[in-house]
């Protein structure tokens, strides 16, 4: 069954963020993005004078931020014991030093935001024998981080079911996204700077002493553009190819009796994430998360049927409320990067790789960048950097690459091969081929619609996510509306209309 349209519960409870019809005039930076990264940098440069000018192709929050589960902490499920493996003990510090950073920065502007911060012990969990391994291998790795997790009595999770081990870590936070971004939003107006909405980024131009960055408004001259797009949108480096992007469902239910108390977490091979937050009419709903696919590999639709059937189970008489769904990317060694793009002589700078822990990471490297700029990089952004990818995770990026280029091929050949006569039915689209392009065709709220089923990236041929009505990229992860504008992804033009290309 197709749920109905996803919503966040942050837009739903969140405030409006006002932002500017103009660009202020002569920027010192240009930064591209009003996510958590954009506006963290923007703020954090606008606290040393510098004038910030925020194009955001959507709206403020629009993409990852605003459809988050917002757990601001340094509890963060397997991480760390990830990093260590595929990165060493000092890139781990490094870490852990860049997360206590970015967790701190963030948290002095959330507290002062009425309702944008709830404090929360944060858990992880298992139940099953992986489960339990992969957190002793965890607990190995917070504490050669220095980061102080206790194991816990498995019954003060206060979760309903059965748990076989738990860690726990007090004095971590529950975010609003919303009100967070609109505190920052608030804070970079008051200093100068200006946030322009529906004004993407799409390329570099030649500047005498810095860079012209071309928008869909024009193009803007400033000393440094900072990318903070989630998969970078002008990208010399190549993150692209590096990254691997997983989308995720978040559901909020209405619960009849207690819920738990804190930020928990599983590691067992099906993830479950579990938050409480103000559901804006003074009670509490439960999110619950989990797992995660390739953006245009994987059904959204079925990901959310079985998140319900999880919270029906343990949480008798839960009833959804709303739903949503995002994505995050994570890196080959598990590390973010944040700093300038090689070529690019310093001017243009980006970050991305989280990996769905993008609250202190956001910050953490909107402080790297900031400080880049600056000239005051702080101490932890080294070691970020320094880690060797080893022979496995090189064979991985390899095999990765592979995928992808045998993706776009099985892509091309359904399209060509496609002969379905009849339009598509309501909810529903598909690929197939006019004359020699494969069209993306659909039917949402009775329109149809008929696009390039060409990716604008790399030529990825679009899937349709009926549960979302998106036309997915499942090389790179770009997603277009049914009309064909950009919503996310390293994509930075819309897909053609081809609603005059001849029917076969
Ligand atoms: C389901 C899910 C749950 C998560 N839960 C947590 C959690 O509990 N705790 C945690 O720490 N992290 C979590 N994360 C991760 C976190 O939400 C993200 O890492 C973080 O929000 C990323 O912020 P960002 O600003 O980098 O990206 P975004 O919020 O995606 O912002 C990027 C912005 O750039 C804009 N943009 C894109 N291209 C252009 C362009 N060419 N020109 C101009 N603008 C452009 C977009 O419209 C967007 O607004 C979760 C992620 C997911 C997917
Ligand atoms: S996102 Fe790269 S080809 Fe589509």
């Amino acid at each position: 069954m197709t749920p109905v349209a996803p919503e966040p519960l942050w837009i739903r409870t969140g405030p409006p963020i006002p932002v500017d019809r103009e660009h202020v005039l002569h920027p010192d930076v240009v930064v591209a993005g009003a996510g958590l990264t954009g506006l963290a940098t923007a703020v954090a440069l606008a606290r040393a004078g510098r004038r910030v000018a925020v194009c955001e192709a959507r709206t403020v929050g629009a993409v990852a931020t605003g459809n988050t589960t917002a757990k601001l902490s340094l509890l963060q499920g397997s991480v760390y014991g990830e990093i260590r493996a595929h990165a060493g003990v000092e890139a781990l510090r490094a870490y852990a030093a860049a997360q206590r950073a970015g967790a701190d920065w963030l948290r002095a502007i959330a507290e002062s935001v009425d309702g944008a911060l709830r404090d929360e012990p944060a858990f992880t969990f298992s139940t099953t024998d992986e489960g339990d391994a992969a957190l002793e291998r965890e607990a190995e790795a917070l504490e050669a981080s220095g980061v102080d997790a206790v194991w816990g009595p498995t019954e003060q999770t206060g979760l309903p079911f059965a748990v076989s081990r738990a860690l726990r870590m007090e004095g971590q936070a529950a975010l609003h996204p919303r009100r967070v971004l609109a505190a920052l939003a608030a804070e970079l107006r008051s200093r100068g700077g200006t946030i322009v909405e529906g004004c993407r980024v799409t390329g570099l131009e030649d500047a005498p002493d810095g860079v012209g960055v071309a928008t869909t408004r024009g193009v803007l001259a400033a000393a440094h553009l900072v990318v903070a797009t989630g998969s970078p949108a002008i990208d010399r480096a190549g993150f692209f190819a590096r990254l691997e992007p997983s989308r995720s469902v978040v559901g909020a239910y209405a619960v009849d009796g207690p819920l738990p108390e804190g930020m928990h977490l599983s590691v067992d091979p099906q993830a479950r994430s579990l938050r409480t937050a103000d559901d804006g009419a003074g009670g509490r709903l439960l999110l619950v998360g989990g797992g995660g696919f390739r953006t245009g590999r994987g059904d959204a639709g079925a990901m959310l049927a079985d998140i319900d059937a999880w919270t029906a189970e343990a949480f008798p008489g839960a009833r959804r409320v709303t739903w949503w769904a995002a994505q995050d990317y994570r890196t080959i060694t598990r590390l973010p990067f944040a700093g300038a793009e090689p070529g690019t002589d310093g001017r243009v700078l980006t970050a991305t790789g989280y990996d769905k822990w993008g609250m202190a990471n956001g910050a953490a490297c909107a402080l790297a960048m900031a400080g880049e700029i600056l000239g005051e990089r702080p101490s932890w952004v080294d070691g970020l950097r320094s880690p060797q990818v080893g022979v496995r995770d090189a064979a991985t990026a390899v095999g990765a690459n592979a995928r992808v280029t045998k993706e776009m091929a099985s892509g091309w050949t359904k399209a060509l091969v496609s002969r379905d006569a009849e339009p598509p039915a309501e909810g529903e689209g598909r690929v197939e081929t006019r004359g020699a392009h494969p069209v993306a065709v659909s039917r949402v709220d009775g329109r149809l619609c008929a696009v390039s089923g060409v990716c604008t990236h790399l030529g990825g041929i679009l899937q349709w996510n009926p549960a979302e009505r998106s036309w997915d990229c499942p090389l790179h992860a770009s997603r277009f509306d049914p009309e064909g504008r950009v919503l996310e992804g390293p994509a930075t033009q819309d897909l053609a209309r081809m609603d005059d290309a001849p029917a076969r």
